[in-house]
């Protein structure tokens, strides 16, 4: 591995929307080049004082929409209104507490969709997967590429652009160590990751984690300002969270027809990666059967 030659992937930062917005479509070739966009001030309402007052149970680390967290919490049943299955009902006894809550958390959510859509409006119509809403502290995570599934193969329904970002809403800055990109690391490490990789860009990803080679990149520091913006595909950016604690986290899958034309989708691009650093291309392995792939269903 030429450690050396492996630099951080690129960082760009956008001080509000308007600035963002101003810079497109320059900002979603960035994004899909595998660079990180820090947008400093996002704009969005939220009561700072109260959501910065907020802290779940390590067991709701990654809670979120997929769980029902913006579903109604109340509805009409025969003329009252009676509790769902709103995982916030079983947890706060008070209906004001848990309207507010509530109230928050899905103006969060909308918000933040609705910004995407102004700042990259290529990517409107994404198929929006879980919103989490991480008030957990999270320190010195370990740096690697995001992989889920115990690292089975992608089914191919989800073989598109990958959309995650996050949004700090902690009175504090979050920090994140970035590294390389998934190409440059490919293309630099000189053999050493096998003779042979998977295509299937979530095993990749998982190989390369358990590789090693992770622990010797060069890596960035990066402040995330409170109510700031990172955007990064986890996927095909190395990255390590250093330290955050409440944070909003939207992922999605953009449609294809959505990348600008300098752009080629990573689930595209992986068997060229490959090849090109010299390793062979393995046999592609039967998909996992089931979902959770950091998206919902397309
Ligand atoms: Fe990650």
């Amino acid at each position: 591995m030429d450690y050396e030659a492996c630099h951080p992937a690129k960082i760009v930062r956008y001080r509000d929307p308007a600035e963002m917005a101003a810079a497109y479509p320059a900002s979603a070739v960035h994004y899909e080049s595998h660079g990180v966009v820090v947008l400093e001030d996002c704009g969005i309402g939220f009561d700072r004082e109260f959501i910065g007052g907020l802290s779940f149970a390590p067991s709701w680390k990654k809670i979120g929409t997929i769980n029902g967290l913006t579903d109604p919490p109340l509805v009409m049943r025969s003329g009252k209104l009676v509790r769902t299955a709103n995982p916030l009902c079983a947890s706060i006894g008070d209906d004001v507490l848990l309207l507010k809550l509530y109230s928050e958390l899905l103006r969060l959510e909308l918000e933040f969709k609705l910004l995407v859509a102004r700042v990259l409006p290529g990517y409107w119509d994404a198929t929006w997967g879980n919103c989490t809403f991480r008030f957990t502290r999270t320190e010195n995570e370990a740096i690697h590429l995001d992989s889920f599934q115990d690292g089975k193969p992608t089914p191919p329904k989800f073989h598109r652009p990958r959309l995650k970002l996050f949004l700090n809403v902690d009175a504090e800055p979050r920090v994140w160590n970035v590294g390389p990109t998934l190409p440059d690391l490919l293309r630099l490490s000189e053999g050493e990751l096998g003779a042979e990789l998977p295509t299937n860009v979530n095993v990749l990803c998982a190989r390369i984690n358990a590789s090693g080679i992770l622990s010797k990149v060069r890596t960035v520091r990066v402040e995330i300002p409170p109510r700031g913006i990172v955007f990064a595909n986890g996927a095909t950016v190395v990255h390590q969270v250093v330290y955050g604690n409440r944070m909003v986290c939207l992922e999605g899958l953009a449609p294809k027809s959505a990348l600008q034309p300098s752009s080629i989708c990573e689930w595209d691009a992986a068997r060229s990666w490959i090849e090109e650093a010299g390793y062979a291309a393995a046999p592609d392995e039967a998909p996992a059967a089931t979902s959770g792939h950091g998206v919902a269903a397309a």
